[in-house]
């Protein structure tokens, strides 16, 4: 495997991202957490990062296990860190370096610039430069502005880029990254979905043994695939348990208990509308909202986890983009729950977590679940929030508000799926306004609800812009809905990029 060190840097996971493209495993570590060294490791990339090495306290991690044992690639701040502790000089560029720049030096028989041509196109983004490399490296690429766009340490398979690989603007990038880490550190290009299936099956049979599990379903792809893994090492000591907090899609708890029975799951499906309807009645506040769902929803799956008898491991859909931020070089995130009063907790929480999916990324997950034959629908599932239609009714939440937006969101997703325009957006939904406008109909005047609708494309939901759908579309489900739902007599888009806007409306 291959060992990133993350110096903070925005593009670090993109890294890891790229280094499983190739089907090579890889981790990232904080550069201050270095995990003992394995026998399997078979090189280290160090990250770009916000500090400079001219700041006070920089990190400076001691690297002399790997410096000429392993092969180690460091990346713009890494490789300004190694050509700095190794006696050459770093300054302040002059101009902040940032955007495209071409290669116009290349060292094309050095196996880390091999099939990269001349002129080829990089990204720079960095403050400091390499003003002098020590006397035993050598410069291997340049561009116009950048003299030492690339070295290699002489006797050592150590190399330092200033560049970004992982971004794809630097167009040959992943063939860097591909003479990297098959050619230079000899990974096996072994890291793929069915390799990946029969290990985890294997250790987690081991892990396991004879105990039971319990797991709550929630309909994403994550906890559907921690589960179908799950099953697939343990079989029926596997409890799934899949809550209706009444605040899901029309017909989805049904139609989604169904795809997983049909998956062979021992899952339980629990009718927890009504306490969810009674916490949240006459709460208007969506951080109150929020507090009271998450609170039904630990009493409710806290009661349904002693119905089985013995259990000893709570299963868990955690990814490892939640890892990554939980042990990120900036700190654990405020949201990580503390540990202090353990005796508080609702009992499933003192269970031990098994957590299958915990080194995958979102798209890895997706391929995993396609490999184990989970359903199409369920991995393609645009991502909904944990307290669901709650927090898109704006003010408080009644059975008959749930209603009218379930019928609203249906007309909406299915015409979607209709057109083909369902996985062109990331995610799609209706809110419910506590808002009433006039309208007429027929020879009436009517005074009713207002809709807006909301479809947004992005990466990660960190940021979202909202989605270009057609003019025609948007007429026909507008004409569609105001026909069919009573009690809707106005549809508007959302036309809000996030931020400022966020996606939801609560
Ligand atoms: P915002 O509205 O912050 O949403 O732009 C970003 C993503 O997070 C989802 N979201 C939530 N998911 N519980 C969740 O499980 C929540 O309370 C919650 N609030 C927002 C939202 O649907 C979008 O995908």
């Amino acid at each position: 495997k291959i060992l990133i060190l993350d110096f903070g840097s925005q593009y670090t996971q993109l890294i890891a991202r790229r280094v499983r493209e190739l089907n090579v495993y890889c981790e990232i570590h904080p550069y201050n957490k270095i995990p003992a060294f394995s026998p399997d490791l078979k090189g280290v990339i160090l990250s770009g990062s916000p500090c400079s090495v001219r700041e006070k306290d920089y990190p400076n991690p001691d690297l002399t296990p790997f410096l000429g044992e392993l092969p180690v690639l460091g990346v713009c701040y890494g490789a300004q860190l190694m050509a700095q502790e190794g006696g050459g000089e770093v300054i302040a560029s002059t101009i902040r370096e940032y955007g495209r720049a071409k290669l116009n030096h290349v060292d094309q028989h050095n196996r880390l610039l091999k099939e990269i041509t001349m002129d080829s196109q990089v990204w720079m983004s960095h403050g400091d430069t390499i003003k002098h490399i020590p006397d035993n490296f050598e410069i291997i690429a340049s561009t116009e502005s950048v003299q030492v766009a690339a070295y290699k340490v002489k006797d050592q398979e150590t190399y330092g880029i200033q560049f970004h690989p992982e971004v794809t603007h630097s167009t040959e990038g992943k063939t860097l990254l591909r003479n990297f880490v098959v050619h230079i550190c000899d990974c096996s290009q072994d890291w793929t979905p069915d390799q990946f299936i029969e290990t985890t099956v294997a250790d987690l049979k081991e892990q396991i043994g004879t105990d039971k599990v319990i797991l709550g379903l929630s309909g994403g792809v994550d906890s559907s695939v921690a589960a179908m893994l799950i099953h697939q090492a343990i079989g029926k000591n596997l409890y799934c348990i899949f809550v209706d907090n009444g605040l899901l899609r029309r017909d989805e708890f049904e139609g989604v208990l169904h795809s997983y029975k049909d998956m062979g799951l021992n899952v339980k499906g629990v009718d927890a509308k009504d306490m969810f309807y009674t916490a949240l009645a006459g709460l208007s506040d969506p951080e109150e909202k929020r507090k009271a769902i998450g609170k039904v929803f630990i009493d409710v799956f806290d009661q349904e986890s002693h119905l089985v008898e013995d259990a000893k491991w709570l299963g868990q859909g955690t990814i490892y983009p939640d890892v990554i931020e939980s042990v990120s070089v900036k700190g654990p995130s405020a949201t990580i729950k503390s540990h202090h009063n353990v005796g508080g907790l609702p009992d499933f929480m003192k269970l031990k977590v098994v957590e299958p999916l915990k080194t995958l990324f979102k798209d890895e997950v997706r391929l995993v679940g396609k490999t184990l034959g989970i359903d199409p629908a369920i991995l393609g599932r645009h991502p909904f929030p944990g307290p669901g239609l709650a927090i898109r009714i704006l003010g408080d939440v009644t059975p008959e508000k749930v209603a009218i937006l379930q019928e609203v969101d249906h007309i909406f997703i299915k015409s979607l799926r209709n057109s083909g325009l369902y996985d062109q957006v990331w995610q799609a939904g209706a809110m419910l306004l506590p808002v009433q406008s006039v309208g007429v109909m027929g020879d009436e005047r009517t005074y009713e609800r207002v809709v807006a609708l909301r479809a947004v494309t992005s990466i990660d939901g960190m940021t979202a812009d909202w989605s270009h759908l057609p003019y025609e579309f948007l007429a026909d489900v507008s004409n569609e809905i105001i026909n069919k739902v009573r009690g809707v007599n106005r549809v508007v888009y959302d036309i809000s990029s996030k931020p400022p806007a966020t996606i939801e409306w609560e």
